[in-house]
């Protein structure tokens, strides 16, 4: 019999089916915890509560409700009749806002209402507020926005994600926003996604090393510190893996499946202590997520151990009724969510949430320990971000929201987002008095190069941005001389101007180079749903017209998700993948694309060729092991446009002698892996060096390849360092029909760039 390595996660807590399977005493027995002890404060402030009091903690209001004229708000004040309402009456515990952006001076002046209000209520609970600050605070005016987690991913730099998180927590605390949901630890494994921007890519070791950077850093040096916010581990689970790519849609998740590939990030940040968890709008197997209890309370707090407060998403308890019909009526529906384990309801719109609660919790339909037990983590978690010492905020660091300094770290993030995509004849860089042609629908919006969660939460209204904020083309000019670029583009992706073959014809006569920046609009959500990831037709003439001008052509794709070109994509003779790369985005290209800065990005997910040939960079071998007829074997094989990984630098590296400390190697052992990596070129680069591994046999087929390790280094021209990693069994591990993490005995190759070496698990 075979023998296999069972591996334990967290706190001793083993990977075992969530879905029911064992009894609660089986699972206690594991170690595993689901029961938090509360600080002797919170348990005092329970024992005063009333059940009115503890609903209205459970609850969360968008902020717009409390203004003047609600939604359609001008003026930017508080209605201090709907603000008591809220608090005095309905004890509300939590606002958020993900619309507006206001100046900093103005959040102070509204979250200082916001607590004053708040130390009027018996107890003095203070109101936990919550934003979106997924790319740097995009609520805020004038604060620094960072690529999107998507470029951060490209730039397998662990520390910059993490001070880009540091960053924001420290912008956000200034005006008294504690709480941040964010990151995205959905594994983007679908490339329809309209919220792929958000995702650290398709591989599960990245999304956990860099969404775990970015909670750490978000969350550091404490909670009670006046840099830290709480962050949010979004959307448990499989939200990024609906079945037809559609936002909100059912996922299809075999446990093994989940446990694989989309488990594994949000495990880490359990492991790390992440304060609080949204929950995934969607559906999987059949059943919402928001009144799931194995996911929510067996997988999540039984089993991994997560001690923190589980938060719905935007009205999801209502939505168990109004669109997932799982719920007969919306009482029903809350008390299908509380039960299955959310603590705080987004509500976001309305009083009905608290009310169903009470009288919820009247019938016996919500025990009170269960109210207690969700009202104690969100008292827990006010008492440890320092709340109840000092609900205003602290303006200690005001002065450095979109400082100079922060926004220097925004630009290097930007700056080693973007992948070199292609690069015939070393077109780049340009030389420093070319001529440009810039064209395109991206090239001059500053909306493209932010998209999502900026100043608005579609990111698309421009006259919304600071005026600092580049385009393409603006840096263009202020990179080469206003004299040296020639451009049509207008803000306005739709306009005509941006498609002007015509233009592009006439002027390239006097360019010596034509820029094209093609991509997406700004979009979030639901609204940025497509049927077809092609890249719309007008774009693809615009590659056509350039090419047929004879001037070497340069694409930027400025985009959050691939949209495919395979039949114009060979017609560009250098291709820059921007993604989303912020308000510095404009900088960093025109620097790239000059030559100060040599790009260091690589792939964080594959970008396929065709819309039916979608095939991700961990394929099964049968994917590719196919049987096909002449004439089209060639375009169903594994023959992405550009895989994951890719990532060309205006220097060249040499791999070579990749060898570890044994080939043998048991469960107990860690294997030394190094590897010399040398600049062969005539710059300065920085390059991540990727471990990967390939089980040759396994119960489970293999993945063809998987990333274990990564590391960015920078060398000058002729040096060589030499990068050692540790494997061991576990960073081999694969989920088992059982649904256990294991490793069986057997040959693994370890792949760095071209080398190869084997090891065998005894
Ligand atoms: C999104 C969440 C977001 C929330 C609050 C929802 O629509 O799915 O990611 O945090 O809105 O803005």
């Amino acid at each position: 019999m075979r023998k296999i390595f069972v591996y334990f996660l967290l706190m001793g807590a083993m990977v075992v089916s969530s879905c029911g399977k064992k009894s609660p005493d089986e699972k206690k027995s594991k170690g595993a915890k689901s029961k938090t002890e509360f600080p002797k404060e919170v348990k005092d402030l329970l024992a005063k509560m009333s059940v009115e009091e503890k609903a209205g903690q459970m609850t969360q209001i968008d902020i717009r409700n409390l203004l003047n004229d609600g939604y359609g708000n001008t003026d930017q004040k508080i209605n201090a009749e709907k603000l008591a309402e809220a608090i005095q009456k309905y004890h509300v515990g939590s606002l958020l806002n993900c619309i507006h952006a206001y100046t900093p001076e103005k959040w102070i002046e509204l979250i200082t209402q916001i607590q004053d209000e708040a130390m009027k209520t018996p107890n003095k609970i203070p109101i936990l507020y919550g934003t979106d600050a997924v790319h740097g605070v995009g609520f805020i005016s004038g604060a620094t926005l960072f690529p999107h987690n998507i470029g951060l991913a490209a730039t397998r730099n662990d520390a910059l994600v993490k001070e880009a998180g540091h960053i924001t927590a420290i912008e956000a605390r200034s005006v008294g926003f504690t709480w941040n949901f964010a990151p995205v630890l959905d594994v983007g494994r679908e490339p329809y996604w309209s919220r792929l921007e958000e995702t650290f890519g398709e591989d599960v070791y990245l999304c956990k090393q860099m969404g775990n950077a970015a909670i750490i850093g978000m969350e550091s040096p404490g909670l009670n510190s006046n840099q830290g916010v709480a962050a949010c581990m979004k959307h448990f689970i499989g939200y990024s893996a609906p079945k037809n790519g559609i936002d909100r849609t059912q996922a299809h998740l075999p446990e093994i499946v989940l446990r694989e590939y989309y488990l594994p990030p949000f495990a880490e940040a359990v492991r790390n202590g992440v304060a609080t968890v949204m929950i995934n709008s969607a559906e999987i197997n059949g059943i919402p997520t928001h009144g799931n209890k194995s996911l929510l309370t067996d997988l999540l707090r039984d089993e991994l151990g997560f001690e923190g407060m589980a938060c719905s998403d935007w009205e999801d308890i209502i939505r168990l009724h109004t669109w997932h019909k799982v719920a007969a009526t919306p009482k029903e529906a809350v008390a299908m969510a509380v039960n299955a384990g959310v603590d705080m309801s987004m509500v976001p719109n309305d009083f009905s949430f608290p009310q169903y609660v009470v009288e919820l919790v009247n019938e016996g339909k919500i025990s009170k320990e269960r109210l207690d037990e969700a009202v104690g983590r969100i008292l827990t978690l006010k008492h440890k971000l320092g709340l109840f010492a000092n609900p205003m905020p602290d303006t200690t660091h005001i002065k450095t929201i979109g400082s100079e300094k922060h926004q220097q770290v925004a630009l290097e993030a930007a700056r080693e987002s973007i992948v070199l995509l292609e690069n015939k004849n070393s077109l780049l860089p340009l030389k420093s008095n070319a001529r440009i042609l810039v064209a395109g629908p991206c090239a001059n919006s500053v909306t493209a190069l932010n998209s999502s969660w900026s100043y608005t939460w579609q990111g698309d209204v421009a006259s919304l941005y600071p005026e600092e904020a580049t385009t393409v083309v603006s840096s263009l000019e202020a990179k080469f001389g206003k004299g040296n670029v020639i451009s049509n583009a207008v803000a306005d992706f739709d306009a005509v101007a941006n498609y002007d073959a015509a233009f592009i014809r006439k002027n390239a006569g006097s360019s010596d180079v034509i820029v094209l920046c093609l991509g997406e609009p700004a979009y979030a959500e639901q609204p940025g749903v497509i049927k077809d990831l092609n890249l719309p037709a007008e774009q693809k003439e615009l590659v056509r017209a350039a090419k047929q001008t004879g001037k070497p052509v340069v694409l930027l794709l400025i985009e959050g998700r691939p949209r495919l070109l395979p039949e114009v994509a060979d017609l560009a003779d250098a291709v820059l993948l921007c993604f989303r790369p912020g308000n510095t985005g404009g900088t960093a290209i025109a620097e790239i694309l000059a030559g100060d800065v040599n790009p260091s990005a690589r792939m964080p997910f594959t970008y396929p060729r065709y819309n039916g040939d979608i095939i991700l960079y961990d394929h099964k071998w049968k994917e590719i092991e196919q049987q096909l007829k002449a004439g089209v074997a060639d375009t169903l094989a594994f023959n992405p446009q550009w895989e994951f990984g890719r990532g060309l630098s205006y220097t060249t590296f040499e791999f070579s002698n990749l060898k570890t400390d044994k080939q043998e190697f048991s469960k107990s052992d860690s294997v030394k892996v190094d590897v010399t990596v040398k600049n062969t070129g005539e710059r300065a680069g920085k390059v991540s060096v990727e471990l990967y591994s390939r089980d040759h046999f396994a119960s489970i087929t293999p993945n063809v390849r998987r990333l274990r390790k990564y590391s960015k280094i920078e060398l000058n021209p002729g040096e060589s360092k030499e990068i050692t990693f540790y494997v061991n069994a576990e960073d081999l591990a694969f989920v088992s029909k059982e649904h256990v993490r294991i490793t069986e005995p057997g040959k693994f190759d370890l792949m760095v760039e071209g080398q190869k070496t084997v090891i065998e698990l005894k």
